[in-house]
């Protein structure tokens, strides 16, 4: 048997979606675009959303839009994807690690709180692997110093808090639909805001600063007039053809969503007794979206001491499974481990214990909509017998 850790969910409605473009001709951004966005901003009661190229590129576009610049500093968790502190480091800004904690793989706040300096200007939390982080004690913290928050809810499709969807707390959210989040154009990104202004200059700033869009020119008459670009920007934009397959996944969306909450709950009832793996835990009030279904491997009680040992340990476990076709992978990594800001900070793994355990210790399991019963019996199966086999 071979189990992938995802697969998108691709139909007949994506195909005949991904064709309307081509026969009307307009690919690049335009009509599939809006439609997505509208889409999305019903799914998530975002009251406004701005598609992109990648998450990556929403996240550099709010940070931009909300003026951050040389010097300003930026809290970001130490666990996390490479680019959330990145679109810090891209405004010639610093991005102020935070260690996570590893119940819920999510920015610390005691830690966070302490990092504040006369330099802090925003907060990037993570929604990490779906479950949203702590956004009233994140709120709170931004309150009291006056900073701003752009969600990096890369993973917080279908992520709710308190019953609001994720990217809908902070003045800005973020999210990616590549191939391994919940719903996918194959490389795309959305900033949600409730702020008119910010979502206006989100608009701009993804198309090169233009004042108005190519479609909005070319719709209009005198359309040999080029726009005014008053402000440095980018191109960030995303292509009908990209948006044309969002709006086919956005009507799918509700099902995924059932779908991948199936597969988590019967990981949490079949792995339950298993002391050596601590699974995704979901505190009260939190509904996890399951973009991955990420555990601690964790025999022993993890510690810097051991971590190395641990995680040669893991990495065999994982071997084993990939020879049996069972593909697993870590959660994703801590950017503080990584040479570009080893090199540039200095940071040692004993600077965020949490990131570098997670980092070390983490393990996702295969997670996708439309997998078996006979596919996961067998995951499973193989999981609870790999930990003693490869001591
Ligand atoms: C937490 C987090 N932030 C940001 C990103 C970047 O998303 P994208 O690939 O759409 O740029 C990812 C992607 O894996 C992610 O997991």
């Amino acid at each position: 048997m071979h189990i992938p850790i995802t697969k998108p969910v691709f139909g007949a409605e994506e195909r005949e979606a991904v064709l309307r473009p081509l026969e009307t001709g307009w690919v690049v951004q335009g009509p599939f675009v809006a439609e997505f966005e509208g889409k999305f901003r019903a799914f998530s009661g975002a009251d406004h959303a701005v598609a992109a190229s990648s998450c990556t590129t929403a996240m550099h576009i709010a940070v931009a839009a909300l003026g951050l610049k040389p010097g300003d500093e930026v809290i970001v968790p130490a666990f996390t994807w490479v680019s959330t502190p990145n679109v810090v480091e891209y405004m010639h800004a610093r991005p102020v690690f935070c260690d996570v904690d590893l119940d819920t793989f999510n920015l610390n706040l005691e830690h966070a709180a302490s990092l504040v300096t006369s330099r802090t200007v925003g907060i990037l939390p993570v929604h990490l692997f779906g479950l949203c982080a702590d956004m009233d004690g994140v709120l709170d913290l931004a309150r009291r110093h006056g900073l701003w928050v752009v969600e990096d809810a890369a993973c917080g499709f279908n992520a709710w808090y308190k019953g609001r969807h994720a990217g809908v707390f902070g003045d800005a959210g973020c999210f990616s639909f590549h191939p391994r989040k919940a719903i996918t154009t194959g490389e795309g990104g959305m900033i949600t805001t409730a702020n008119a202004e910010l979502a206006g200059r989100s608009r701009s700033l993804r198309d090169h600063g233009a004042s108005r869009s190519d479609l909005a020119r070319h719709t209009a008459s005198a359309a040999f007039l080029l726009a005014d670009y008053d402000q440095l920007g980018f191109n960030f934009r995303m292509t009908d053809l990209q948006a044309a397959v969002g709006c086919a996944q956005m009507d799918r969306a509700p099902w995924i969503g059932v779908e991948r909450t199936r597969v988590a709950r019967e990981y949490d009832r079949a792995l339950a007794d298993l002391a050596w793996l601590a699974l995704p835990r979901v505190p009260d009030g939190y509904a996890h979206g399951y973009q991955a279904y990420v555990c601690l491997f964790q025999p022993e009680p993890p510690s810097l001491d051991n971590v190395d040992r641990l995680h040669a340990w893991r990495n065999r476990l994982m071997t084993r499974l990939e020879e049996r076709g069972i593909a697993t992978r870590q959660g994703t990594h801590a950017p503080v481990l990584q040479g570009f800001y080893r090199t540039k900070y200095g940071f040692a793994p004993a600077d965020f214990p949490h990131a570098t355990i997670a980092d070390r210790l983490s393990l996702a399991l295969p997670l996708y909509p439309g997998m078996t019963g006979e596919e996961q019996a067998y995951v499973v199966t193989e999981l609870r017998q790999a930990c003693d086999a490869t001591r």
